[in-house]
């Protein structure tokens, strides 16, 4: 193992928190998912701590339906701010920390796309990601026009054609093009203009890009989405990689796949950077860290688990919460709810005790301890090739951020295996990727 290897960092910050009783906990303040100097200074408190990334995964609509019966108004997902607009404002206030943000491929056009992640890389000085997903409820369809989600090949489909055609128009123009010639009058030179001229089966874009070349050459790519075309676009364009893998086994299989796949697309070894989500409940005790998640879990409202289970695995609200899972389960084909199912059938878990453990980690991983726990659990992936550094989900913001400031990273520090400093002032440069 290399041993300057660095551990990679986000922290994604949706909602202001993960666990879905976050908003009801006392501390929280529930106004603050508006507000943009909440958002604000957790990110200067990710920037103090020298993280890679700040992190906002995203959708294009109110998704839970009202199953069961109460459920939405429960739920606390169903008003935030628009991840784009909120890092351009973010961007004015640091100075790098790198800005991801989420935005679908199914529910946008790439002109679109590339202009904001251009525009939002200049405001940056090169901090600009883009989360690329393919959006998976029908709720998102029915703000688009639409019934239903497209089905999922059709999905891919179009996505791979979309990143490339984000990329091309990134590349309409070299990095040295606009010349400002005041005394000949050329403010560019036109054999360094690229006209894309795309024309695809899901899309034709003439360009080129309204926005000269950005500071990162283009901005990062990164993917979320676990099935074997998702692999693929990431294999083939992603720098960054966000999984929600439950157990080690599983993610070293995953890590190891993505690597090949991105070898047969003779992407520079390393690449792309592969961070699970986790979501961590540390104290400067077991007691403490435990007491942390027994209060969040504490609040949790049966009809609000029920709802979190329904997006993946239907209506269970006629079942015991006592009792297993029914026979008849099912999830809806996306690689979340597998996982789930895999879950609750290895460990025998009830519905209840499903909803609950789905609560902690919002569908993904969570770990309970002090700090030397979790960064042997986190070393072990990280040195077990699992994991090149973690997406953080924390399960409520800002004291989440407090405490992976206050435990989390100097534990990292003392065994060497995350930064003291920034090495670079771009996104691209602090996650050590070539550039473009
Ligand atoms: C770790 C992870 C994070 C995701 N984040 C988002 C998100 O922020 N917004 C979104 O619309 N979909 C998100 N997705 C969903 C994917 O884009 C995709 O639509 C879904 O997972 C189904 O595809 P899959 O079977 O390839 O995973 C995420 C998926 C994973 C695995």
């Amino acid at each position: 193992m290399n041993a300057s290897r660095q551990m990679r960092l986000g922290l994604s910050m949706r909602y202001l928190g993960y666990h879905i009783a976050a908003w009801r906990h006392p501390d929280f303040q529930p106004t603050s998912i508006v507000e943009f100097e909440t958002y604000r200074d957790i990110a200067r408190k990710a920037e103090a701590a020298k993280l890679d990334m700040i992190f906002f995964a995203d959708g294009v609509a109110v998704r839970g339906s009202d199953n069961p019966a109460g459920a939405l108004s429960r739920d606390m997902k169903n008003a935030e701010l628009e991840p784009l607009t909120l890092l351009s404002a973010i961007a004015a206030c640091t100075s790098r920390v790198g800005l991801v943000a989420t935005a679908s491929t199914t529910y946008n056009e790439p002109f679109h796309v590339a202009r904001k992640y251009a525009s939002l890389d200049h405001i940056s000085k090169g901090r600009a990601g883009w989360n690329v997903v393919t959006s998976w409820s029908d709720q998102e369809a029915q703000n688009f026009n639409r019934v239903a989600n497209l089905e999922k090949d059709e999905r891919y489909a179009r996505a791979a054609e979309f990143v490339q055609v984000v990329k091309g128009l990134w590349s309409s123009w070299d990095a040295d093009a606009f010349t400002h010639d005041k005394a000949t009058g050329q403010f560019y030179d036109p054999e360094k203009l690229h006209i894309l001229n795309h024309k695809g089966k899901f899309f034709s874009v003439r360009g080129p890009l309204n926005s000269c070349r950005t500071p990162q050459g283009e901005p990062i790519i990164v993917q979320a989405g676990a099935s074997s075309q998702g692999r693929d676009i990431a294999a083939e364009h992603a720098h960054v990689v966000y999984t929600n893998s439950l157990d080690v086994g599983e993610a070293r299989t995953f890590y190891a796949d993505l690597k090949d796949r991105a070898a047969s697309f003779g992407r520079r070894s390393g690449e792309p950077l592969i961070m699970p989500g986790v979501t961590l409940y540390v104290g400067a005790t077991k007691a403490e860290a435990q007491a942390k998640f027994d209060e969040l879990q504490r609040l949790i409202d049966p009809v609000a688990g029920l709802a979190l289970l329904y997006t993946f695995c239907g209506d269970l609200s006629a079942y015991d919460l006592d009792k297993p899972l029914p026979p008849d389960f099912f999830t809806n084909g996306i690689s979340i709810g597998g996982n789930l199912l895999a879950k609750a059938r290895r460990e025998n878990l009830t519905i209840r005790q499903l909803y609950e453990d789905v609560a902690a980690g919002y569908t993904g991983r969570y770990l309970i301890g002090t700090a030397e726990d979790i960064v042997d659990d986190l070393q072990h992936w990280f040195e077990t090739g699992a994991a090149d550094g973690f997406n953080i989900c924390p399960p409520i913001l800002p004291q989440g951020m407090d405490d992976l400031a206050t435990f989390i990273v100097p534990e990292l520090r003392r065994r060497g295996l995350f930064r003291s400093d920034y090495e670079a002032t771009t996104l691209r440069g602090n996650l050590g990727l070539a550039s473009a």
